[in-house]
């Protein structure tokens, strides 16, 4: 009887411990707070005007990047830094400027908390050093970064990204400050 009580006992405390490992667990209520990427169109799935599919994060940056460079190009205060690219582009040669288009995209996809792209460029340092990047023509002073963050603004104005956005992105493109400026 007594080895019956303990057995009883031993089951009810199985079970009681078995229920309350599957039912009794504390609910998981912890939420992620949306990245900058997710707040950009995260990774939902569009058409790419240029064919198939993009994330829409990733087409909202890459259109942002696109008409920067334009903004950049016919701006004569940061220009010459980039002599090399507006030569080839000039001379029809449009390499340069794709894979341009790649690193930066990738590289603000990443930045701004995109899982599905890895950015595979130099690191700004390197980039924005005329000895490591022979495509970049001189050093960039501060001056020179704020004309940058100027004509990134411009360039996301023009493509309609709304003002709290650019000011998010503002605030990413800040944190390379001190490696992209070497003067
Ligand atoms: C504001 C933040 C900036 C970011 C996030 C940025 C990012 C980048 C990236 C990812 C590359 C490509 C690296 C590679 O090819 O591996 C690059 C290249 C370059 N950047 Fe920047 N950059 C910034 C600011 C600047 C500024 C202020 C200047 C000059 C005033 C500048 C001039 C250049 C030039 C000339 C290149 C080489 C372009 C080419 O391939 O011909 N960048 N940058």
């Amino acid at each position: 009887m007594k080895k019956l009580l303990l057995l009883s006992l031993a089951v009810a405390a199985f079970v009681v411990t078995t229920t309350c490992v599957t039912s009794c667990k504390k609910s998981e209520t912890t939420t992620v707070a949306p990245t900058l990427y997710d707040s950009l169109g995260g990774t939902t799935m569009v058409a790419d005007p240029r064919g198939g599919m993009i994330e829409t994060g990733r087409l909202g940056i890459r259109t942002v990047v696109d008409s920067t460079i334009f903004v950049i190009a016919g701006d004569s205060k940061i220009n010459e830094f980039f002599t090399t690219l507006l030569t080839e582009v000039g001379a029809g040669n449009t390499s340069g400027f794709s894979a341009l288009e790649k690193t930066l995209t990738d590289f603000f996809c990443v930045a701004t908390g995109a899982k599905n792209f890895t950015y595979g460029g130099k690191s700004m340092v390197a980039a924005h050093d005329p000895a490591q990047n022979s495509r970049m023509n001189g050093k960039a002073a501060n001056a020179d970064f704020d004309q940058f963050v100027t004509d990134l603004v411009k360039g996301a104005q023009q493509v309609g990204l709304p003002i709290d956005l650019i000011g998010r992105v503002g605030r990413v493109v800040e944190t390379t400050r001190t490696q992209v400026v070497q003067k």
